[in-house]
């Protein structure tokens, strides 16, 4: 069996209700962190982890993704008369970053009926899955944190992240055994649990590393949370026959799919480039800000 990982998938079928109404007509994962839409940041964090194959699902109205990975041959031939090398470079990196396939996900089911959507375009191997709006600033890519993981274990690795109490109902929660360094053995997982019933504050944030067992998993999965077919409970079949790993990964995450994520994630990425650090900073400083 192939053992290495060598494709993601990008959950993006999602109809973006949290941002209305910025999506009624724009896929939210095309709206911009600074100059890059929210699925580039994606894309570029799993090339580079070393994964060169991504599998995007889609669904209706989400074209202009593919548009946008794709050569746009007009623009590139003006930005090339025109002799803008650094604009024509920009244009065509996004064409050239990864092998792209696309599988569409025809109605919302939730995220363990996108994930098994690709079944077929992944095959019988282990892969990875990067849910989009979950922008991860790292000094080394959150994906290849899991990688590592996955390198000494051979099982399913999720990424970890503690959130407060108020927040925890949001997300897939885990209970696990600490192994130490953020790594943990995972006994348990619950999606959208009440605060008062969540097992931990250690919630999943969208990177995983899954082994093809995953598919039939979530075949066998019905409804879960808010009525769709849920990948942590077809992970949560999984522990039965096999370990599953957490880790707490080094980095700070944005929920780039909630307005005020968006508005954080902007300015935190905004700081970090040279040409609009400086007067940013001075802007906001001007502010005349509340308590
Ligand atoms: C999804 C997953 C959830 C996870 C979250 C992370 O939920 O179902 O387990 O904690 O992503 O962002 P969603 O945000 O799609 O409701």
């Amino acid at each position: 069996m192939q053992d290495s990982v060598r494709k993601a998938v990008i959950p993006a079928a999602g109809l973006g209700t949290r941002f209305l109404p910025a999506t009624k007509s724009i896929p939210k994962e095309m709206l911009p962190l600074v100059d890059k839409p929210i699925i580039q940041y994606g894309v570029e964090e799993i090339v580079g982890s070393g994964i060169p194959e991504v599998v995007i699902v889609t669904g209706r109205g989400k074209s202009p993704m593919e548009d946008h990975f794709d050569v746009s041959f007009e623009l590139e031939h003006v930005l090339r008369t025109r002799q803008k090398t650094e604009l024509l470079a920009l244009a065509e990196h996004a064409a050239h970053l990864a092998r792209i396939s696309y599988v569409r996900q025809k109605e919302a089911r939730g995220l363990g009926h996108a994930v098994l959507c690709a079944k077929q375009l992944v095959g019988h191997e282990p892969f990875a899955v990067l849910l989009p709006d979950d922008v991860v600033q790292a000094d080394e890519p959150c994906l290849k944190q899991l990688l590592n993981v996955y390198e000494q274990h051979h099982a399913c690795v999720l990424a970890l992240m503690e959130v407060p109490q108020d927040r925890i109902s949001a997300y897939g929660v885990v209970a696990g055994e600490a192994l130490g360094n953020g790594l943990y053995r995972i006994t348990d997982l619950v999606e959208k649990p009440k605060a008062a019933d969540a097992p931990s504050n250690l919630a999943i944030i969208g990177r995983y590393i899954l082994t093809p067992e995953i598919f039939a998993s979530l075949e066998q999965t019905g409804p879960g949370a808010i009525g769709e077919i849920q990948l942590t409970d077809g992970i949560r079949h999984l522990l039965r026959t096999q370990p599953v790993y957490g880790l707490r990964f080094e980095g700070t995450r944005y929920d780039a799919g909630d307005k005020l994520g968006f508005l954080q994630a902007n300015i935190a990425f905004a700081l970090r480039r040279p040409e609009f650090a400086g007067p940013l900073k001075e802007f906001l400083r001007g502010l005349e800000l509340g308590a």
